[in-house]
């Protein structure tokens, strides 16, 4: 937990300028954004809400593009969460303070090679690779880009929607695959046309590669991996065993990572 004094210099004061609930529990809100803030998708940012005297920090992956005026972010209300109990109060034209200084390295640019790029979350994970997929000339050096999400029930399935257009713009002269794939994975009950089950599970089963119609290998794919720590642990180990590495600052590696908690 990070707290600091309400007139703090380390952020700046901003104010919300719209809500959007998917569900009771899941919400996408816009702030306003300082003219000299800059980001690279895939990076998070920190944000603040008063606790008496204090504000209470906690990171946010932002959804929106460097291009826009203001700042998106796709956040869980917790249960008893210190957080976000305070932020499932909140109404357009609220306070919330920003960081000013910019976080975080899971951005695509970390891949020195490859051809397919993975982008795999559960949950609110998802949130740096919707900023990501927004910026369509930032992903247009990959030869596929697939992006997995996997979580609970399918109304948790947030931009659906507009994922499924970025899908239909991307889709080939002759309705073949484009060159963007968006796999949902529902783990909780078995609905629609989704995948059911893991991203552990059906990437030892090879549904994940059979549902994409490519290989995951060192060879040609690099992955980025966001949200549930236990998730990206164990699918860490899953990508040892296929020979991939994580990036690091001297070695070009096949994945990168961020937790969420
Ligand atoms: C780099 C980074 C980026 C993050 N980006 C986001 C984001 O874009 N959206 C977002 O909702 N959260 C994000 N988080 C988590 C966020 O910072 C807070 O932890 C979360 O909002 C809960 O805060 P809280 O004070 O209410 O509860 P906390 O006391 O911080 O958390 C309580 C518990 O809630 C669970 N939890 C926390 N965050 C999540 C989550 N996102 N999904 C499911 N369970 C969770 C964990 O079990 C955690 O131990 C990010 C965290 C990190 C480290
Ligand atoms: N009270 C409620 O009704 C309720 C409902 C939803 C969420 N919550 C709260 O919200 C938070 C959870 O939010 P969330 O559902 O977005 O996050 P989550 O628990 O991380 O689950 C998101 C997805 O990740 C999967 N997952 C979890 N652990 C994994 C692992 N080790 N390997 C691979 N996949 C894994 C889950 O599958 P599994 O389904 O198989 O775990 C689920 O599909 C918690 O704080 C929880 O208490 C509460």
């Amino acid at each position: 937990m990070t707290t600091g004094p309400l007139t703090s210099d380390k952020g700046t004061r901003e104010t919300i300028t719209q809500l959007h609930r998917w569900t009771d529990k899941l919400i996408t809100f816009r702030i306003t954004r300082p003219a000299n803030y800059e980001f690279t998708p895939g990076q998070y940012a920190r944000l603040g809400l008063p606790d008496g005297d204090s504000l209470i920090w906690r990171a946010y992956s932002i959804t929106s593009t460097p291009g826009e005026d203001t700042l998106e972010f796709y956040g869980i209300i917790v249960e008893g969460g210190q957080f976000t109990s305070r932020l499932d109060q909140l109404q357009a034209g609220d306070p919330i303070w920003l960081d000013r200084q910019v976080f975080g390295f899971m951005t695509e640019s970390r891949f020195s090679d490859g051809e397919d790029l993975w982008m795999l979350a559960t949950g609110t994970g998802v949130g740096p690779f919707i900023s990501i997929l927004r910026d369509k000339p930032l992903w247009q050096r990959w030869r596929n880009v697939v992006l997995v999400h996997c979580v609970r029930h399918p109304d948790e399935l947030a931009y659906a929607d507009e994922l499924a257009a970025m899908v239909r713009a991307e889709t080939g002269a002759a309705g073949g695959p484009g060159r963007l794939r968006v796999l949902q994975l529902v783990t909780r009950e078995a609905a629609g046309d989704y995948l059911h089950g893991r991203i552990t599970t059906l990437l030892q089963d090879g549904a994940l590669e059979k549902a994409a119609g490519l290989p995951l290998n060192a060879e040609r794919s690099r992955v980025m991996l966001c949200g549930n720590p236990a998730m990206i642990e164990e699918t860490r180990k899953l990508l040892h065993e296929r020979g991939m590495r994580p990036v690091r600052r001297m070695n070009p590696g096949q994945f990168v990572t961020e937790n969420y908690w």
